[in-house]
């Protein structure tokens, strides 16, 4: 997979893409995370990317030529599945995409900006549109992020099959049940008997009813899903 970030502030994604199961998925070859300076496309002498909105009041907006001569030129070098718009006022990100989008080849992810983006952007270019949550953040570089994050975990090869994504919270419907460690008992704080027992049975009946309890305690808007 290739994902190419388009953003004003490259600098905001260097940390969260260069490190840990991420930097070890890119150096085995499964994913290419290209970041990308919008200003590179600029043709104005102070490499400004936005300007004033036509509605008074509207703050400093986007523009649109940049963008499109960025993902006009990375569409030239290939195809890509989807252009997606990071933005608080999209549908909210859930599990179910993340495992859609880790199928695809090719992403573009777009960072919005100050006041908002030229809405051509999103009329012509854009094909997806995510938020990650209710709340707005100063731009979507970390939304991007955690989007990509999200995505590259699920190919094949980036998790052992300890860490499999396949027991995740969420994957089934359900949040993940409590896990422990040693010691078994740390200043009389107990690991539950039943994980001592040695039996399996016991052990993922136990897993079954302590994530849903979970879940109906603290999610139970899953157990309606
Ligand atoms: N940009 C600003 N806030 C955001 C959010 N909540 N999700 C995605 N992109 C954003």
């Amino acid at each position: 997979m290739r994902i190419d970030i388009l953003t004003v502030v490259p600098e905001l994604l260097e940390s969260p893409l260069n490190h840990s199961i991420l930097q070890r998925a890119k150096d085995k070859g499964l994913v290419e995370i290209h970041v990308h300076n919008i200003r590179d496309w600029s043709e104005d002498k102070h490499k400004r990317v936005d300007d004033y909105a036509f509605s008074k009041g509207a703050g400093m907006v986007m523009s649109i030529a940049p963008i499109d001569k960025a993902i006009t030129e990375l569409k030239s070098q290939r195809e890509y599945d989807e252009v997606i718009f990071l933005t608080p006022d999209a549908r909210q990100f859930v599990q179910r995409d993340a495992n859609q989008l880790s199928l695809k080849k090719n992403l573009i992810m777009l960072c919005g900006h100050y006041k908002g983006i030229d809405q051509r952007v999103r009329d012509h270019l854009v094909t997806l549109e995510i938020s990650i949550g209710d709340y707005v953040l100063t731009g979507g570089e970390l939304a991007a992020a955690i989007v990509t994050d999200a995505i590259v975990r699920l190919i094949p090869g980036v998790l052992s099959d300890e860490t499999s994504a396949l027991t995740d919270s969420f994957q089934d419907g359900l949040l993940t049940p409590p896990v422990y460690t040693r010691p078994a008992d740390y200043n009389g704080w107990k690991v539950p008997e039943v994980l001592l027992s040695g039996n399996d049975k016991l052990v993922d009946d136990w897993k079954q009813e302590q994530a849903y309890q979970r879940t109906k305690a603290i999610r139970p808007d899953l157990l309606d899903k």
